[in-house]
């Protein structure tokens, strides 16, 4: 499978952010993964343009209709967008998206023609508890259509407690981790031994050899990093090299 480095730039970016892109554009025109940026709504059809391929950070479930500053997954297509991101821990928290919400985004993506990068993650005290794999197991079961194939969907793992924080879980955890995810999308899925799962949570040029060299582990989504091409230029360099 081709591994993926993907950026969110999350509520981050305007246009005087578009050098970034096209600095990334050009130093990366024949990478040997695939690189893809996620940026707000506002921002997409600009960054379509760069050269690099985009995606949105969400999508309404929804095609079109009366839903007041939402925006659904065929507009986000139609501005130049290749990727959607649904599940992510900041929408689960900051706008109370549950799984069966995220389903049907990430089924609404597909609909249009959208790769879905679908996001599961623990708290904190869930991984203190030690109950991070039943979470992300129940997370999946409830938030991963059926119709899910390696084509339309990349799985991303990120601990809600290394976002933006600066800490990540040890090589070891994020490994077994990995492949407990592995076993459930092969278990579940026909093409789960291909469905690329990427780590996501304060992956950066210093920490990602060392995490691209595990096993599952099929490239990043990466958020404060991939703001500037100096920062993320590495690790896409890095996943090449992996
Ligand atoms: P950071 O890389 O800033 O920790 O963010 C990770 C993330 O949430 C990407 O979606």
């Amino acid at each position: 499978m081709r591994k993926l480095a993907a950026g969110n730039w999350k509520m981050n970016g305007t246009s005087a952010d578009i050098p970034q892109l096209e600095a990334l554009a050009a130093a990366h025109a024949n990478a040997g993964v695939d690189v893809v940026m996620c940026g707000p709504a506002t921002l997409l059809h600009r960054m379509a343009v760069t050269g690099v391929s985009i995606g949105g950070e969400d999508c309404h479930p929804e095609t079109s209709g009366a839903h007041t500053g939402d925006i659904s997954a065929e507009m986000i297509k139609d501005a130049g967008a290749t990727h959607v991101i649904t599940g992510h821990s900041e929408r689960r928290t900051d706008h109370g998206e549950d799984n069966a919400l995220i389903a049907a985004k990430t089924t609404a993506g597909w609909a249009a023609g959208l790769h879905v990068i679908l996001c599961i993650g623990e708290s904190e005290a869930q991984y203190r508890a030690g109950d991070t794999l039943e979470v992300l197991r129940a997370q999946m079961d409830a938030s991963i259509p059926d119709g899910a194939t390696a084509q339309t969907t990349t799985i991303a793992y990120e601990p809600i407690w290394a976002i933006g924080t600066g800490l990540t879980p040890t090589p070891e955890e994020i490994a077994a981790v990995h492949a407990n995810l592995r076993a459930y999308l092969m278990d579940r899925f026909e093409t789960g031994s291909q469905m690329r799962l990427l780590y996501g949570g304060s992956v950066k040029a210093s920490n990602a050899d060392e995490i691209f060299a595990l096993a599952n582990v099929d490239g990043a989504l990466v958020g404060g990093a991939s703001l500037k091409a100096a920062d993320f230029s590495p690790i896409i360099t890095a996943l090449e090299n992996a």
